[in-house]
């Protein structure tokens, strides 16, 4: 099966680092006209293959928004895919949890996927098509002690996903939410835990490894393409099987 995303224009949100940059240089490498936009970018060239632009952008700022949708529009003549993987955690349990904590990781998980939504689907609308991908996370399904602001804003980008889904559905624009399981990243430092920390978090994995982010561009480089038009208004499990049973590691013998 041939996904083709070639000259598609591609927009990713906090793509400077992490499972994000490699979604844009993924698509990049799908052919895609990819635009990142993140809150700064390091610099130098953002990887070895094709070239993905970069676009300072803050989510959580509707001006900031505007101004960067307004840019892709005015370069490439519209997006067809938007993946909305800008996300920050939040690590404290409720009590300890201060207000602007909270905000803030709802002004960037939810909001800043609403403000990005509202300013590309009427784009997606005036051409008839379009692809929004949502990151949520094994979190908004299961969540830990110690993670209700992000746990509660990535249930949120779920239901968000579904109602918007509904409501763009009439201009054949599909929006889903997926759900990575434990990708080692600055935001977690998983492969920087003591070892029995980590064998901790990988027994409650069917698949027991580390997530790689290009597992996470796989899944979204399929719901991006023609074959994945009548997928709409779900939350896609991609977490090596974190959600599906209580104990796996008696699968590995531990
Ligand atoms: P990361 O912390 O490595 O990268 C997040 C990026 O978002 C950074 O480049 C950051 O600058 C950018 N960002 C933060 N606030 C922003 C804002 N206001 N405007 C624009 N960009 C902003 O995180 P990682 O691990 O790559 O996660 C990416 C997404 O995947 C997040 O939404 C996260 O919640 C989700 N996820 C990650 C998992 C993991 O195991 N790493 C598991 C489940 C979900």
């Amino acid at each position: 099966m041939e996904l083709d995303l070639r000259d598609r224009v591609v927009v990713v949100t906090g793509a400077a680092r992490g499972i994000g940059a490699v979604i844009a240089a993924r698509f990049a490498a799908e052919g895609a006209r990819v635009v990142a936009l993140d809150l700064a970018f390091p610099a130098g060239p953002a990887n070895d293959g094709p070239a993905v632009e970069q676009v300072v952008c803050d989510v959580t700022d509707p001006d900031s928004v505007q101004a960067a949708v307004d840019w892709v529009v005015e370069r490439h003549g519209g997006i067809d895919v938007l993946v909305n993987n800008a996300g920050i955690v939040a690590d404290s349990t409720v009590l300890e949890t201060d207000w602007a904590t909270w905000q803030k990781c709802f002004d960037v998980n939810v909001g800043g996927t609403f403000l990005m939504c509202r300013a590309v689907a009427p784009h997606m609308q005036a051409v008839g098509r379009g692809r929004i991908l949502n990151a949520a996370s094994f979190a908004a399904i299961v969540p830990s002690v110690g993670s209700a602001a992000y746990a509660a804003s990535k249930a949120a980008v779920v239901q968000l996903t579904r109602v918007l889904s509904s409501e763009l559905g009439p201009h054949e624009i599909t929006v889903n939410a997926y759900a990575p399981g434990m990708v080692p990243t600055t935001m977690n430092g998983f492969a920087d835990m003591p070892a029995a920390q980590q064998d901790r978090l990988l027994d409650t994995l069917s698949l027991r490894r580390w997530e790689s982010p290009d597992d996470v561009a796989d899944l979204l480089i399929f719901l991006a393409s023609d074959q994945a038009s009548y997928i709409t208004g779900t939350l896609v499990d991609v977490s090596g099987g974190k959600l599906a049973t209580q104990i796996p590691a008696k699968a590995y013998g531990r």
